[in-house]
């Protein structure tokens, strides 16, 4: 099994996303920070959902509370007042481990050297930490799979930004400037690879399915009302069935910043399709996705 380190802001698709490591890989700690809710709030929900399927044992190591530099900005509309759409309100979740999420990535990447893939689905900032504090995390790591930006298409949160990037641009171009062995997967893929009801369907009758249907049901009256369809973008689950299988996507080679001084354009990623900057490449970006084959595993993985 992959060894991987997930860090999170949980949120809906953030949670499902968990599950899916917690199941298929070697799962060595989950990190939480700022994003579509409150540390607070992303915490509580990561050992709620790690607790539902009893894995109690992988550690949840909380990180920052805001972005480097600017005010945090949550996503009540998308994600729910408490990050997960309501669901799993009774649960009593368990204790977070101790330490910092930025020294706990460093400690895990020295001890598992050239074998741990990062997957980060969340604003960069406790990232962009670990590399300022560590600069042989790009020796050490085996790969860095992030969930954020948009290279060829419209934003999510502005019209050219997505969301992860959007609320700590200044984390992204430290990350992304950092040498890390990157696969960016931004809005391109994963705006394609959609969850929808009779999905949500298949995967009842568990414990894992039962919450998906319950979660869901806030993050696709979203979906509705922008798109006016109920099916839901699986970004966060999308990057980890990549670090799992690279097959799901087509990447290429190509160089990517971040603007992050721009009233209108904050958070977008310019990617240089025609190596017209003269830098070079610094990520693999997703292109294309067989979204239907991705999601048909999240549902085998969800029933098993
Ligand atoms: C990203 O932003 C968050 O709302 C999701 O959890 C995902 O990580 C998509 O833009
Ligand atoms: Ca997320």
């Amino acid at each position: 099994m992959k060894k991987l380190l997930l860090d999170v802001d949980t949120g809906i698709d953030d949670a499902i996303a968990l599950l899916l490591a917690a199941k298929e890989s070697e799962l060595v700690g989950v990190t939480t920070v700022n994003g579509n809710t409150s540390l607070d709030n992303a915490t509580v929900n990561t050992l709620k959902v790690l607790s539902l399927i009893g894995r109690e044992d992988i550690p949840v190591v909380r990180g920052a509370d805001r972005p480097l530099l600017r005010a945090p900005h949550f996503e009540a509309r998308v994600h729910g007042d408490d990050g997960i759409g309501g669901a799993l309100g009774d649960m009593e979740p368990g204790t977070p481990a101790q330490g910092f999420a930025s020294d706990f990535i460093i400690e895990q990447a020295e001890k598992h050297k050239g074998e741990l893939t990062l997957v980060l689905l969340a604003p960069l900032t406790n990232m962009a930490l670990a590399v300022r504090k560590e600069p042989r995390l790009k020796d050490w790591l085996k790969e860095v799979i992030i969930m954020g930006g948009a290279v060829d298409t419209p934003g999510n949160i502005t019209p050219k930004a997505e969301f992860n990037i959007f609320v700590d641009p200044e984390a992204a171009k430290v990350v992304f400037h950092s040498g890390l062995p990157i696969t960016l997967i931004g809005l391109d893929v994963t705006e394609k690879t959609l969850l929808d009801e009779p999905h949500v369907r298949e995967m009842s009758g568990n414990a894992e399915g039962e919450f998906i249907r319950e979660a869901t049901v806030q993050y696709m009256n979203r979906y509705e009302e922008m798109t006016g369809s109920r099916a839901c973008s699986m970004h966060d689950p999308l990057a980890v069935g990549v670090a799992l299988d690279r097959s799901f996507v087509r990447t290429e080679r190509l160089y990517v910043d971040v603007e992050a001084d721009s009233s209108l354009c904050d958070g977008q990623t310019v990617c240089d399709f025609n190596q017209v900057t003269g830098h070079e490449p610094n990520m693999d970006v997703c292109l294309g996705v067989e979204g239907e084959r991705f999601i048909r595993y999240l549902i085998q993985s969800m029933t098993r």
